[in-house]
């Protein structure tokens, strides 16, 4: 796999999976490979806080299957998230997800983090609300870049906040499915 998507939305027709598809077609017309994973449908749990990690960077001690989406991270060269905004944050399918991440960072002796993730991947985020602005859950996006792409040195190519409507959901709506495929097309260096 080249570009690796976590999509944290348990609709597989619903809004984040359509903007989610359509970056992935974007990155496919370059020609490279594309891996969705559904958060939902794989069989996982969250951290343990054994802290195995700690002793072990980059490493996740719990086994289960999402430990072979942690490893490609690695060694994918791109990342996709999609995330629904659900009670006014994260999806919990999403949340789980992002702290397992915990075991890509290492610990530094003088404080904060270091990313265990190689350099020169790209990273782009879908998210859909139901809310009109879409500035209104800003923190809760920031807070998932930053704990994920840009946390693990990678660059922010592009990022979709769609706003949910009965008269503008992201399926079928042309103008943002490009959108999300040119994001997708950028992905690909
Ligand atoms: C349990 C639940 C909680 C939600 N909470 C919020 C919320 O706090 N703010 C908001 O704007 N939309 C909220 N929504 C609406 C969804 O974010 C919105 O419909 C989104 O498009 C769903 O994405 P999906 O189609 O990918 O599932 C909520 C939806 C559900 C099911």
């Amino acid at each position: 796999m080249q570009i690796l998507a976590f999509n944290g939305s348990p609709r597989s027709q619903g809004n984040t999976s359509a903007i989610v598809a359509s970056m992935l077609e974007g990155a496919r017309s370059r020609g490279t490979q594309t891996t969705e994973v559904r958060l939902h449908d794989i069989n996982f749990k969250g951290c343990l806080g054994c802290l195995g990690c700690r002793k072990n960077p980059g490493f996740c001690s719990a086994k289960d299957e999402l430990s072979p989406y942690l490893e490609a991270i690695k060694t994918c060269t791109g990342m996709v998230l999609g995330c629904p905004i659900y009670m006014y944050r994260l999806s919990g399918q999403m949340k789980l997800f992002v702290d397992r991440i915990y075991s890509l960072y290492a610990n530094l002796p003088q404080g904060g983090y270091k990313s265990m993730v190689p350099p020169g991947k790209t990273y782009a985020l879908a998210i859909s609300q139901g809310a009109p602005d879409p500035v209104q859950y800003q923190k809760s996006i920031m807070y998932l870049t930053g704990m994920t792409g840009s946390g693990l040195g990678m660059d922010v190519v592009g990022k979709i906040v769609h706003t949910d409507s009965a008269e503008k959901p992201a399926t079928g709506n042309q103008e943002l499915l490009e959108q999300a495929f040119d994001i997708g097309r950028k992905m690909v260096r």
